[in-house]
């Protein structure tokens, strides 16, 4: 065991060297507190492992992403959203036997209780999706709430029940939104097919499902599947860590990735082409701006904390373009728009400097107006697919022999000791 030596006011301390798979090294710091009086400090956690996992690995240098060893490429080309979701969750791939058991379950669970329509006819219409979504998954939780967590037949329910009402409830909450009637899932119809057309068939103009919107979506939801310890899923981990109920953690790991530096990337990139569209904006200005340190816009859909290269999610995302775009005879300008802006970056010295390149939220937008999901849905999608991982994360966390209470430490920076003052001798 390699180890690395801390000498601090004359203590000497020997802390192991933990080795990945794939050679990745971590000092082991887990006792440094109790031998040195030292903690570290790392705001964001860059350079802080918060545990060890069996689940995704990335290569940020190389642009690496594998799920369970299989690069996700492989996975985009030749496999299903619940076939990949099923990997994640148990480890392996599914035999076609596991794969239709699966999916029977998940055409058992793909109902919610009726009283839960009656949550969202008290939302206001104009409501985010996402704030709709996180507060039923953990409103699940009062209509199932028999939930044990080591009970793994009781998890494994309620993994199902997840997966599967989370396309219910995101779909419902679109049509309500709209006052239309909600269409029920279909027995008849796959995990992707169904959501599609639980999202836009209605009473007077049946949907027509499309293969190639399926595949497209199939393909969306595998790329989003798991990005080992991102925001969100720290979040998961870390509200999981108190030993709260799945839906909950779940919840909190959707709020998590609301936020536009995560998640709701994908939104803002299509709002940020959208304003340059109306507004016959320069790219050139825009990347200007980008760079400007006065100005907070920031070019939305690139840059990553992990990925110093091009996003590999990114490059399928963008061929993805241009095959559906294609075949559905449809021309969008924003996508036009997009690769005018990653063609003037990845020529401009600070976004070669920064080592910033188009993520998996640069052109997912774009995927997404083709099917016709409206763009405040879009970060509810990215949810969707992010479920499988969060669940798989959990799984992995509350499974560590290691798992206890997240609790970080701090440096106090505040006031020294001081006394309470009457009020009226304040001023
Ligand atoms: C996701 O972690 C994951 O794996 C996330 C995710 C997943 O699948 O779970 O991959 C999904 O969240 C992708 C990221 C989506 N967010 C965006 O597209 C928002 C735009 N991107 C940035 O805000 C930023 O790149 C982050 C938040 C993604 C990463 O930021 P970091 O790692 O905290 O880096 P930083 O903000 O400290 O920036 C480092 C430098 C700064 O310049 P300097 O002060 O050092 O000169 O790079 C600059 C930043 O100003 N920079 C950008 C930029 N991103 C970073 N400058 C212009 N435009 C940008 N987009």
């Amino acid at each position: 065991m390699e180890t690395i030596r801390v000498i601090y006011e004359g203590k000497v301390c020997e802390l192991p060297v933990i080795v990945g798979t794939e050679g990745e090294k971590a000092i082991d710091i887990s006792r440094l507190r109790q031998t040195t009086g030292l903690i570290t400090l790392d705001p964001g956690f860059g350079n802080t492992g918060s545990c060890t996992s069996a689940i995704t690995f990335m290569d940020g240098e190389k642009g690496i992403l594998r799920y369970r060893g299989i690069p996700v490429e492989e996975l985009a080309e030749h496999s299903i959203f619940t076939e990949t979701a099923y990997l994640l969750i148990h480890g392996v791939l599914p035999t076609r036997q596991q794969l239709n058991q699966f999916s029977v379950l998940l055409n058992d669970n793909s109902l919610i209780h009726e009283d839960m329509q009656f949550f969202f006819q008290n939302f206001p219409r104009a409501s985010h999706p996402m704030g709709i979504v996180s507060a039923m998954v953990t409103a699940l939780r009062s209509f199932y709430p028999e939930l044990k967590i080591n009970d793994e037949e009781e998890i494994n329910l309620t993994v199902t029940r997840l997966l599967s009402k989370i396309r219910t409830l995101a779909a419902m909450s679109y049509k309500i939104s709209r006052g239309h009637k909600v269409i029920y899932p279909r027995p008849d119809l796959t995990y992707c097919a169904n959501f599609l057309n639980m999202m836009f068939d209605n009473p007077v103009r049946p949907y027509c499902i499309d293969d190639t919107l399926v595949n497209a979506l199939n393909v969306f939801w595998i790329l989003h599947a798991d990005h080992e310890q991102n925001c969100s899923t720290s979040t998961v981990r870390m509200v999981g860590s108190g030993r709260v109920n799945l839906y909950a953690a779940i919840s909190a790991g959707i709020a998590a990735l609301w936020g536009p530096l995560h998640g709701g990337a994908n939104q803002a990139v299509i709002e940020m082409l959208e304003k340059i569209h109306r507004e016959g904006a320069n790219v050139r200005d825009v990347i200007l701006r980008a760079k400007d340190k006065n100005d907070p816009f920031r070019l939305m859909g690139f840059g990553h904390r992990v990925y110093k290269t091009y996003d590999p999610r990114a490059k399928i995302m963008k061929k993805m373009c241009d095959s559906v775009l294609q075949k559905l005879k449809i021309h969008d300008p924003l996508l036009d728009i997009a690769r005018q802006l990653e063609e003037t970056a990845l020529t401009d010295a600070y976004f070669i400097d920064h080592h910033l390149y188009p993520n998996v939220d640069f052109y997912s937008g774009i995927v997404l107006r083709a099917m016709g999901i409206p763009t405040n849905m879009f970060t509810v999608m990215f949810a969707i697919g992010r479920l499988p991982g969060w669940i798989a994360q959990w799984k992995e966390s509350r499974d560590d022999p290691d798992w206890r209470l997240s609790r970080p430490r701090q440096i106090y920076v505040g006031p020294a000791q001081t006394h309470y003052l009457p009020i009226d001798r304040r001023h």
